[in-house]
């Protein structure tokens, strides 16, 4: 049977079925943990099938996973109705639909912090692990695929686990990860990562072979993704961040390296990261959570040292590139557990820099990464926050105007909060770039207004922020105009009145 020889752990073997029979272990309110992580590590087969299952034998279950997952399984699990409530992050227009319309619970929350929230028992026990495998060892242990994510804290915690062993996914990936379990408090030391290159962990998860209730051989392919060109508007928004690091290396205050670096996901983040292809950095490091095509560009140009992340969110083209050249990256990427990679101890320690994206920012520096006009769910908070609070310098990036100028991405007040002015140092748009450091919050709205806002909406931001300071306040407001912006939004489609 194809992938049995990925199961080196003979003993293993009589715990093979097919997928239609190991989702049948799934019941009906359970809590299932499974990999996955930005679209990459994901199982394939159980879920899917457990779609198919769940459309003749109505059933709901909690679903958590690292974070959003590929090959269509949170749409398929949501048109099934199977989903009575999803955590930590998804990225699903359907799931997406359904969350807005109430029908799915779904709870938006730091990556970092979901395996440590099970651990000590802050959210629900989960009943069943469904963990993606490239191999099972001969001493046992589950090597991971794509993505480490919550995997291991799900096989720690589970009462039972399904794995799926991915055919499709090339052996040679054994070895890149880094998994190591945090002991739960309060027993817990410091975590020995100084460098974004070192390991601690072992190259897979440690199981209870007694808990392993079914194995199922995967062989579906990953669906393709794909990853926007950088156009016009991103290019600028990287030609500035560059002039910025420059800047900063110039006065001494980044090593010439800059130090590790983290990157949102995304097509903005892909962008920016490019960005770097044309510049004079090298030596760079990333310790950041997805790792996507521009990762790999830059390690091929000699730019690129070494990146730590949790995934590998790949176009079609570049997995292809990457796994036929393995030779050249094996020794320069880790995959690690997202509550390492996401880690705040560490974040401090290593002195990152936090790149993200946001849908909006206002004029004080408050910025809105999940909540379109306040209300409706894009994707998620994601690691953004984990970053952000606990990085070095945190960026964020995004197009001065969004869906052709009828939105102004620069706001007089966000209408949801994901990241306070408090942690915000630097926002940029292709218009130019805002360096808030020092700055009281009358100060950064000169400078946002000025260097962000696209010129349509500029003028009646000054006339804002003007009025506002008329009325006082350490940071001025009028609150009865505040989101008067998103409200002409959401009657008329535009921000502005024509
Ligand atoms: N109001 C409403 N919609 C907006 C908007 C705004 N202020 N700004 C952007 N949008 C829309 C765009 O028009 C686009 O819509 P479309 O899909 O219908 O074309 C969509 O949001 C995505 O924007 P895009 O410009 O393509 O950027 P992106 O693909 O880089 O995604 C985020 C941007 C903010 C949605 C994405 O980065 C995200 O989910 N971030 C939160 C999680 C995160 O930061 N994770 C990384 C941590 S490591």
């Amino acid at each position: 049977m194809n992938g049995l020889d990925r199961i080196r752990l003979h003993s293993l073997h009589d715990k093979v079925m097919p997928a239609a029979q190991a989702v049948q272990l799934i019941k009906d309110g359970a809590v299932v943990g499974m990999s996955g992580f930005g679209g990459a590590g994901e199982a394939k087969s159980v879920p899917l099938a457990l779609a198919d299952y769940a459309k003749d034998h109505p059933l709901k279950i909690t679903l958590a996973t690292g974070a959003s997952l590929g090959n269509q399984i949170d749409g398929r699990l949501n048109e099934a109705h199977a989903l009575a409530r999803r955590y930590p992050y998804q990225a699903d227009p359907g799931l997406r639909q359904s969350i807005n319309a109430g029908e799915v619970m779904y709870i938006d929350q730091h990556l970092s912090e979901m395996a440590d929230n099970i651990r000590h028992h802050n959210l629900p026990q989960i009943n069943v692990a469904v963990i993606a495998a490239t191999a099972i060892t001969e001493d046992g242990l589950i090597i991971p695929t794509g993505s480490s994510g919550n995997s291991a804290n799900f096989v720690e915690m589970a009462d039972f686990v399904i794995v799926e062993i991915d055919n499709t996914i090339n052996p040679i990936l054994e070895g890149i990860h880094d998994i190591y379990v945090p002991k739960a408090r309060p027993n817990r030391g410091p975590i020995p990562i100084i460098q974004a290159s070192d390991r601690i962990g072992s190259i897979g998860i440690s199981v209870d072979l007694e808990k392993i209730a079914a194995i199922v051989l995967n062989d579906l392919p990953d669906t393709s993704f794909a990853m926007d060109e950088p156009d016009t508007e991103t290019l600028a928004i990287a030609q500035h961040l560059i002039q910025f690091f420059e800047a900063e290396v110039a006065a001494g205050r980044l090593p010439e390296n800059l130090g590790p670096l983290q990157s949102g996901v995304g097509s903005i983040a892909n962008a920016v990261f490019s960005g770097f292809e044309h510049s004079n950095f090298h030596d760079l490091e990333m310790y950041s959570e997805v790792l996507q095509d521009c990762t790999f560009q830059l390690i091929d140009s000699g730019k690129m040292k070494f990146a730590s992340g949790s995934s590998m969110t790949l176009s079609q083209s570049c997995a292809a590139h990457v796994m036929n050249n393995f030779d050249q990256y094996k020794d320069k990427i880790m995959l690690r557990p997202q509550e390492l990679s996401n880690n705040p101890e560490i974040i401090r320690r290593l002195g990152i820099i936090a790149i993200n994206t946001a849908l909006e920012f206002d004029i004080y520096g408050n910025v809105n990464s999940t909540h379109v006009a306040g209300t409706k769910m894009m994707n998620g908070i994601g690691g953004s926050g984990d970053f952000t609070r606990h990085a070095h310098i945190a960026i964020f990036v995004t197009k001065s105007v969004a869906k052709a100028g009828a939105i102004s991405s620069v706001v007089p007040m966000v209408s949801h909060t994901d990241h306070t002015d408090h942690d915000v140092d630097i926002l940029v748009t292709e218009q130019g770039l805002a360096d808030l450091r020092g700055l009281a919050p009358r100060e950064r709205a000169l400078k946002v207004i000025e260097h962000c806002a696209h010129p349509s909406y500029r003028e009646d931001l000054m006339s804002y922020f003007e009025r506002a300071c008329e009325k006082g306040g350490q940071t001025p407001h009028l609150l009865h105009e505040a989101l008067s912006w998103h409200a002409q939004f959401q009657e008329t489609g535009r921000m502005k009145a024509v």
